[in-house]
């Protein structure tokens, strides 16, 4: 039977383990909607455009060729035929991401691209910031996952060796920009559950979920 789960959430919320975790649970795929953003952003800056100019960044949108990957336990992506998987985690992209995400037809695009790889899928895990709100308001389980800044800069800092402090600075600098930009800004859902994931365990949390979605 059909399965949408929808995972949103600040960055260092848990949300890409959980997810990842919770998808391969159900026998089911995973789409991680940030990721999409990222592969966009790559492309932008490899064209060189200025990110101020938002038509030329939907320009260089649209024209992207994006390659999704769903596998839960390797989830590749390319993008014009390049694999993206590690310059999309970069500094670079991080850095400029958010304005990206910003220009209106850069999100009605990836978000139909998104709707399409859910209608494609029977059961499937989605991760990002908008997907109980836009991409998939009839989501079967709505999950809104927190976690306070210390945990979330100590979390993300973990994985890729930075330092605590400037981690805790650049989440602070996106979860403003990805809260007061104008078109779907990261929000929680009026319907959506929200998990406060500080100082839990992941399976803890996978365990919750799994449990809300068989009763
Ligand atoms: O994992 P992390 O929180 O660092 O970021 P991500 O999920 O990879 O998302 C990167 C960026 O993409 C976010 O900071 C948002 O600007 C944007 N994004 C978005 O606008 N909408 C989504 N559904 C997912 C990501």
């Amino acid at each position: 039977e059909k399965c949408v789960v929808a995972v949103d959430g600040p960055s260092g919320s848990g949300k890409s383990t959980v997810s990842r975790r919770l998808a391969s649970r159900i026998d089911g795929v995973y789409l991680d909607t940030g990721a999409m953003y990222r592969a966009v952003t790559w492309a932008v800056l490899q064209a060189g455009v200025d990110l101020g100019d938002p038509d030329a960044i939907a320009k260089i949108a649209l024209e992207t060729e994006l390659s999704i990957g769903t596998d839960p336990t390797a989830p590749h992506f390319a993008a014009n035929g390049v694999n993206v998987d590690a310059p999309i985690r970069g500094a670079e992209v991080t850095q400029a991401v958010s304005a990206v995400a910003a220009v209106p037809s850069v999100r009605k695009h990836l978000v139909a691209l998104q709707r399409a790889i859910i209608a494609g899928h029977p059961r499937i895990i989605v991760e990002g910031r908008d997907i109980a709100s836009v991409v998939a308001p009839d989501a079967d389980l709505k999950v809104y996952l927190t976690a306070s800044a210390a945990a979330r800069a100590q979390r993300r800092s973990s994985e890729d060796a930075a330092d605590v402090a400037a981690t805790q600075a650049d989440l602070a600098r996106r979860d403003q920009l990805d809260s007061s930009r104008k078109t779907d800004p990261l929000r929680q859902a009026d319907d959506a559950i929200e998990v406060d994931t500080t100082g839990i365990g992941i399976d803890e949390v996978v365990a919750y979920l799994l449990n809300l979605l068989n009763s």
